[in-house]
């Protein structure tokens, strides 16, 4: 049962790292299009469909599955869990902040630069790295 939903975490895992990969893409791209344009609606319709179908339910499985995990396998008092859940909650905001953007852009009223996402579009994997690293090495 537990190797069962450690697969089901590494799964939404890998679905909702993809699209935190892709989406501050979308935004460097979208930055590029001129409000009203055909290929900023769709931008747009990419952007939501990419946060609502992917994104959020893989975020809530993982946290979902990751958390029972923890309950089932005992590891809720380990050091390694509690610096990547801290992680964790770090990649949490930056999606909760990535929901912002596209509900700017879908209003047409992003006013960031192709260069701020261009910078931000790296802390995912910055994060990324540090949790595997936690998760599969445990250094403490
Ligand atoms: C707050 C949410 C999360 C919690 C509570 C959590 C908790 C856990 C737990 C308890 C395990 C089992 C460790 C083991 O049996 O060795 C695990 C495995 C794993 N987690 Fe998470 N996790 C969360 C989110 C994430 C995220 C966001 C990532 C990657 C970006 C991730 C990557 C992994 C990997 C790669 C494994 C497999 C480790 C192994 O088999 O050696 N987890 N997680």
């Amino acid at each position: 049962m537990y190797l069962w939903l450690k697969a089901f975490h590494v799964i939404a895992i890998i679905a909702w790292m993809a699209g935190m990969l892709y989406l501050p893409r979308l935004f460097v791209y979208h930055c590029e299009a001129e409000p009203g344009s055909k290929q900023s609606e769709t931008f747009k319709v990419m952007e939501r469909r990419l946060l609502n179908a992917i994104i959020t339910p893989a975020m809530v499985a993982s946290w979902a599955i990751g958390l029972w995990l923890a309950w089932t396998g005992g590891s809720y008092s380990a050091g390694w869990l509690h610096a990547k859940v801290l992680l964790v909650i770090v990649l949490s905001a930056m999606h909760g902040f990535f929901v912002r953007c596209v509900r700017e852009f879908a209003a047409d009223r992003n006013r960031r630069s192709q260069k701020f996402y261009r910078i931000i579009n790296e802390v995912p994997t910055i994060l990324m790295i540090g949790i595997v690293i936690l998760a599969v090495v445990k250094p403490f």
